[in-house]
């Protein structure tokens, strides 16, 4: 039995384990498959057009009756720099020539941010939780979403966002640290100071804030939940842990990478024009110091989207952006039920020979 409840009971889940929404991996039986055992499923909402976002919910709602999360990006609509722009695709042409890939198209909004036909969509479908990332949507959508009865939890870098979430009416904060797979959180200025270790930060958010505190980053097998919880956090978000599961949408490349351990990860705007961390390659490598030319999120990702397409084609991972955290050495591939089933077992036998 966990000691801390305060989370199980909000969310109405046995484990104080989270599955991380990531788009693209975060699928209907990836979702169903760890709230079904236990845990709280996330779907990888965030990056889908309103479409297929609703086809995949009904998709989940078929799979489970129980408790899900839908999760969304909440980012200003970008503006486009023509002269950034044009900078930009002379830096490509050479790339998208090597790999016939034709001409860099025109800057392009491919991943959607938060908006009224999503906040529509959340109100109709009533999960028990949703969670925001680059902060959070404005004031009158919050007080409808709890309205409605639906925890709200959105990722915090610092202790000072953490603050900000809580007065802006969070349920619960996610602590993300920087060994985190995916985009960073940040979105309070200076970004740098969003550069915390998970176990630097989650005793500060703990510390700062009187809502409970989920930990997210690095945290992989039970005495990494463990750690969390020991360090005030009362429940963890893995995200990374779950792409080795089955049910994960993983492209083959990067599945096969997530085996070898032997690539850095790095946190680098190239693929979307927000710092998000991903395995290494020849993307990352060359534009990670490219900044004053990289493109406002989302607008980069139309850009290198062509050249992934037509590398991956060939069974290259130069241009796949390979979203993963920093403990991905520790990944075990087994089926999601398994995986919870796992790491709450160890967690408990870690915190109870703790005691
Ligand atoms: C493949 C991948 C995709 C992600 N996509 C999202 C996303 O769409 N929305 C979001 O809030 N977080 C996303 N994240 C970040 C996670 O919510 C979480 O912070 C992170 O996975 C925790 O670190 P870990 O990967 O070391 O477990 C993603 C992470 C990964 C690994």
């Amino acid at each position: 039995m966990w000691k801390d409840r305060r989370l199980t009971q909000l969310f109405g889940i046995e484990h104080p384990i989270i599955q991380a929404p990531m788009g693209g991996a975060a699928v209907p039986l990836l979702a169903a498959a760890v709230t079904n055992a236990g845990g709280l499923g996330s779907l990888g909402t965030a990056t889908l057009p309103a479409v297929e976002r609703r086809r995949q919910v009904d998709e989940l709602l078929a799979l489970t009756s129980g408790p899900i999360n839908l999760n969304y990006f909440v980012h200003a609509e970008p503006v486009v720099d023509v002269v950034r722009t044009a900078r930009l695709q002379a830096r490509l042409a050479a790339w998208y020539a090597e790999h016939g890939a034709g001409k860099p198209p025109a800057p392009a909004v491919l991943v959607p941010t938060f908006d009224a036909e999503a906040l529509d969509h959340l109100l109709t479908v009533r999960p028990a939780v949703a969670s925001f990332h680059f902060g959070l949507p404005k004031p009158t959508d919050v007080a409808a979403i709890k309205a409605a009865g639906i925890k709200l939890i959105a990722t915090a870098t610092t202790p000072q966002e953490a603050k900000a979430l809580e007065a802006g009416g969070v349920d619960a904060v996610i602590a993300q640290g920087w060994e985190a797979g995916g985009h960073r959180g940040t979105f309070a200025p200076p970004y740098d100071k969003g550069q915390i270790g998970t176990f630097a930060l989650v005793p500060q958010v703990a510390d700062a804030v009187g809502v409970p505190v989920i930990a997210a980053g690095g945290i992989a097998d039970g005495r990494g939940i463990a750690a969390a919880l020991m360090l005030g956090a009362s429940a963890v978000q893995l995200g990374t842990a779950f792409l080795s599961c089955p049910e994960a949408n993983v492209h083959p490349l990067h599945r096969l990478a997530l085996t070898q351990a032997e690539r850095a990860s790095i946190v680098t705007p190239a693929f979307t024009g927000r710092p998000a961390r991903a395995l290494a390659n020849r993307c990352a490598a060359d534009l990670t110091d490219a900044e004053a030319d990289i493109l406002d999120f989302p607008l980069q990702i139309s850009q290198m989207w062509p050249l992934m397409q037509a590398t991956v084609a060939r069974g290259s991972s130069e241009f796949l952006p390979m979203w993963t955290g920093q403990a991905y050495g520790l990944n075990r591939t087994m089926p999601a039920a398994e995986l919870v089933a796992t790491l709450a077992r160890e967690a408990m036998a870690r915190l109870a020979s703790a005691a």
